[in-house]
């Protein structure tokens, strides 16, 4: 085991902490705050930043929309450069904190802001920024990546840099009460996968890092079974927190990551629009079933520690009988429906794409080559 691990996110977890920016934010500061489609308007997030704010000079940027995109965030980097913004607070889910995340280093950079995303440019510095998360799912409020399309091209690419580490995280689990149960259930998926992505790949006996990760499971399991206790403040926190620990960095120091499913899935989502975690939930067991030799002894752990399923030999197997079952059960599909009704066609298109985006050899093995992406496409599809 060898690793550096640093998370400098201040967390300020809990209710009423929205109030905490006015001393989190420098008060010299010009801020630009950046938030979606308006969600924020009507559950009074907007109107507790705007109170926060009273003493800063502040401007806003709205219509980031899901699955951000460059043709969108551009506008914003645009402002950021002309108003010498100095401070970006991202309001929303992962998709407004990835997008301030692309806004905070373009702003950086002289050329095309999508150069970041294809690595012609390494991000050096940024703008500062900090996040009020209002969507549990994607860990982005406390960790390095972003992911951004190119709706021109339909392509949907990722970067990490340290620089876009928020400065600050926070986490109120109030305004989670205007969530549709859609969103709810996302976060749930979404931070399932997260985990899986780290601890479903070979043994390696690092028991912090297992153990974390089996709690952060039974966690999620735990609340998927209780979904109809949503409305509970305990509930909020816990889903909150749990998805928060999912992707800050923890559980992946010193350990095999996977990744495949995400990259498999940001294809999904990029050429027919599915929800990033519902992309997940359709790739993930034909992937599991393909990679099955190779995951054959974490899958068995994740059975008997997360599933409580008994001993025997084809553990592995019922264990991903039980990871579907867990995503019908909250209403999530495992096949993919959103294509045209061509399958091959579908099928072929992904190919094209993952191939297009270098992504020829994924998972901790390198071993899903585009055949085993075009055999886990032909079960993942409809
Ligand atoms: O646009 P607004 O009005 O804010 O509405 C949003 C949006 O329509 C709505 N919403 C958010 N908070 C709400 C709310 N509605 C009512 N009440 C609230 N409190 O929810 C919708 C979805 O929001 P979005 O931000 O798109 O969802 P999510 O947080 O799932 O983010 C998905 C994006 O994050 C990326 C995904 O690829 C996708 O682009 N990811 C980022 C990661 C990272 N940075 O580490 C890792 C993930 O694996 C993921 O790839
Ligand atoms: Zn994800």
């Amino acid at each position: 085991m060898k690793f550096s691990y640093q998370n400098t996110t201040q967390i300020l977890f809990g209710q009423g902490q929205i109030s905490a920016i006015s001393q989190t934010i420098p008060t010299n500061s010009r801020v630009l705050v950046v938030y979606g489609g308006g969600s924020i308007k009507h559950n009074g997030v907007y109107d507790q930043v705007a109170a926060a704010l009273s003493d800063h000079q502040w401007q806003e940027f709205s219509g980031v929309e899901p699955n951000p995109t460059k043709e969108t965030l551009d506008k914003a980097v645009e402002i950021v450069k002309c108003d010498h913004i100095d401070f970006i607070l991202a309001v929303g889910g992962g998709s407004v904190i990835d997008g301030s995340k692309y806004i905070a280093a373009a702003a950086h950079y002289d050329g095309d802001g999508w150069d970041i995303l294809t690595g012609q440019h390494q991000v050096s510095s940024a703008t500062p920024l900090g996040a009020i998360l209002t969507l549990p799912a994607t860990g982005s409020e406390s960790n390095s990546g972003a992911v951004i399309t190119k709706s021109e091209t339909q392509d949907k690419l990722a970067f990490l840099s340290p620089y876009v580490q928020p400065a600050f995280a926070v986490m109120d689990p109030d305004v989670m009460k205007t969530l549709p149960d859609r969103q709810l259930v996302n976060g749930l998926v979404d931070a399932w996968v997260h985990v899986c992505e780290q601890y479903l790949t070979f043994n390696h006996g690092h028991m912090v890092q297992d153990g974390y990760a089996e709690v952060l499971l039974r966690n999620l399991k735990q609340l998927a079974e209780q979904f109809d206790q949503r409305d509970s403040d305990v509930w909020r926190e816990n889903l909150m927190w749990t998805a928060n620990q999912a992707l800050n960095g923890l559980i992946g120091s010193g350990v095999p990551h996977d990744w495949a499913t995400h990259m498999i899935g940001h294809e999904l989502t990029a050429l027919w629009h599915v929800d990033h975690a519902r992309s997940l939930a359709i790739v993930q067991p034909s992937l599991l079933r393909n990679q099955i030799e190779h995951k054959r002894a974490k899958l068995e752990k994740l059975g008997t520690e997360v599933f409580k399923l008994d001993a025997g030999e084809d553990l592995a197997n019922r264990t991903i009988v039980a990871l579907e079952a867990f995503y019908h059960q909250l209403g999530v599909a495992t096949q993919l429906t959103e294509h045209n009704g061509d399958k091959q066609h579908a099928v072929d298109n992904v190919i094209e794409q993952l191939e297009k985006h270098g992504m020829i050899k994924l998972g901790e093995n390198q071993a899903i080559t585009l055949k085993e992406s075009r055999a886990i496409l032909e079960q993942a599809i409809a």
